[in-house]
């Protein structure tokens, strides 16, 4: 009776060992995928048409900081300015840097940041602040009739949105004033350089857009 009670142990003993064994985590001897959602190439659309915001911006390639631009007549001299960044996804940059155009499938975004100059050690000058607000201009000739479509993120970083209607100021602001293809190219010192080297500028481009 005892030798079969310790035998039953042994076995049952036995068992959670093999099942401890089961349970370790599996040796991965491959290197893990890399699984990264970093946009290098193109943007993404959900299957309802509305693009998703890409969440690794800050990564892709600067291409300027404007500091209080306004448009319209200035009226607004008194207002603290705000900070303007626009970054672009690497594989256009590296292909504008190249050719001077931007290829099908671009996608800019412009990031407006409130300022202050007062904090810390600061004595003069301006140093970004809170977000006001998060745009996107892409371009896809099979799905916009205009090649390029804008989208507004709005304030409270919207994971997805529908494009504008082309009704909107930023398709006709864009197109009529931008240097380069709907592009503000020549407020991006080292896209300007490149442009005017190739000589993609458009020609009728002047440096200071119309007022509305
Ligand atoms: C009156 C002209 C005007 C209007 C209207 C306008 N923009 Fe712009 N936009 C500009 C200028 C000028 C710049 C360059 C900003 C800088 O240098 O910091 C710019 C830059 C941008 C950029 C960075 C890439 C590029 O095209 O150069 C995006 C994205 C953008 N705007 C989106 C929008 C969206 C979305 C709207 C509409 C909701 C809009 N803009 C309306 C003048 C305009």
């Amino acid at each position: 009776m005892k030798y079969v009670l310790s035998l039953g142990v042994l076995v049952l003993a036995g068992a959670v060992m093999m099942h401890a064994q089961t349970q370790k985590p599996a040796q991965s001897a491959a290197p893990r995928p890399v699984t990264s959602d970093r946009t290098t190439a193109a943007p993404r659309f959900t299957a309802a048409g509305e693009l998703i915001r890409p969440t690794d911006f800050r990564e892709w390639s600067f291409v300027t900081a404007g500091l209080g631009m306004t448009y319209n007549q200035p009226t607004s001299a008194a207002r603290t300015p705000n900070f303007t960044n626009v970054w672009v996804n690497p594989s256009s940059h590296q292909a504008f840097v190249k050719t001077g155009q931007w290829p099908d499938k671009t996608m800019l975004i412009l990031e407006i940041r409130a300022s202050s100059s007062e904090g810390s050690i600061n004595k003069g000058g301006h140093f970004q602040t809170n977000l006001v607000v998060i745009e996107a201009a892409v371009k896809d000739e099979a799905r916009f009739p205009g090649k390029w479509a804008y989208f507004d993120f709005g304030r409270d970083m919207k994971p997805q949105v529908q494009a504008l209607p082309v009704t909107e100021r930023c398709y006709a602001c864009h197109s009529e004033n931008g240097a380069v293809d709907n592009t503000f190219v020549q407020f991006y010192p080292t896209l300007l350089e490149v442009a005017e080297r190739m000589g993609t500028l458009r020609p009728s481009y002047t440096s200071t857009p119309a007022a509305h």
